[in-house]
């Protein structure tokens, strides 16, 4: 196993608390990146934490909706749902896998909760896509939690969802965004380091316990903005007296102009409109 050492780390530029919010038919959740902080976060347009165990929470789902221009990740830490597209696409995400969809030129699709009870957990992140790439074909990939490798080093588990890590090779791998989207699941006292270019944007949200970054003590529900230092060279992390888990996000920035209208997210105005146009006309996913 390769071991990387951070010799001069980030610290925590800020700390965010998400906003309660419903969305899609009335799904309760947590929008922890929110679009104020898309230009100090780019690539990365929003993510959205859902945690609960009473069904009227999420029992009404995200039916029919359009995206166009960027990439959704869905993560699932418990529960079940299913997920069908314009383009005829079925899949049913369940406990630790991984949907990765390009909205690209268009896609209109559904996500609703195939269970009636129990717990429902999970994240969504949006990653923006550069100018050229916006009007691609649409794709998208179910990764199941056993194609998602898991990094193993002393007091640390970490899921390698995309990016690398310690020399292990994650699910999946975008060249103009490097997006490195870890699930780290660290044992009391444990500590990891990641190395970072100092140009990408990055943050981790915790979703249980609590992390030291540098001086600043990161609780549950918090996502800690990580300094671009100059001359930085990676984070490190450090579970508190209980396990923690947290997701530590990284990418390069893409530093176009950003435009969105709810479910688009475009580089003018004019494109803006073009979308709502399409969809409205039933061009969007054709
Ligand atoms: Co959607």
């Amino acid at each position: 196993m390769k071991t990387a050492t951070v010799h001069n780390e980030r610290s925590v530029e800020r700390l965010v608390v998400g906003q309660a919010t419903r969305d899609g038919a009335g799904v309760k959740l947590t929008r922890v990146l929110t679009q104020d902080l898309q230009h100090r976060l780019d690539p990365f347009l929003m993510l959205d934490a859902f945690g609960t165990d009473s069904p009227e929470d999420y029992i009404a789902g995200f039916p029919d909706h359009p995206h166009r221009g960027f990439e959704t990740v869905t993560y699932m830490i418990a529960g079940r749902m299913r997920h069908r597209d314009s383009a005829g696409h079925e899949g049913l995400l369940t406990n630790g896998g991984v949907q990765w969809m390009t909205a690209g030129r268009g896609v209109i699709h559904s996500e609703m909760p195939e269970q009636e009870d129990g717990r429902m957990e999970g994240f969504q992140l949006w990653l923006n896509l550069g100018a050229n790439d916006k009007m691609r074909p649409a794709w998208y990939r179910d990764i199941p939690s056993a194609e998602i490798p898991d990094l193993r080093l002393p007091g640390a588990t970490v899921r390698v969802i995309a990016g690398e890590s310690h020399g292990v090779q994650g699910a999946m791998r975008r060249d103009r965004t490097e997006p490195l989207y870890l699930d780290l699941h660290l044992d009391p006292d444990a500590r990891f380091e990641q190395p970072l270019p100092a140009t990408h944007n990055a943050f981790v949200y915790v979703y249980r316990g609590a992390l030291r970054i540098g001086e600043r003590r990161v609780d549950v529900q918090r996502m800690a903005v990580l300094a671009n230092t100059p001359g930085s060279d990676g984070v490190v992390l450090q579970a508190l007296d209980a396990p923690a888990r947290a997701l530590l996000i990284a990418g390069a920035p893409l530093r176009e102009p950003i435009a969105q209208y709810g479910p688009f997210v475009m580089n003018t105005r004019e494109q803006l409109m073009q979308a709502v146009a399409d969809y409205q006309q039933g061009r969007l996913a054709a």
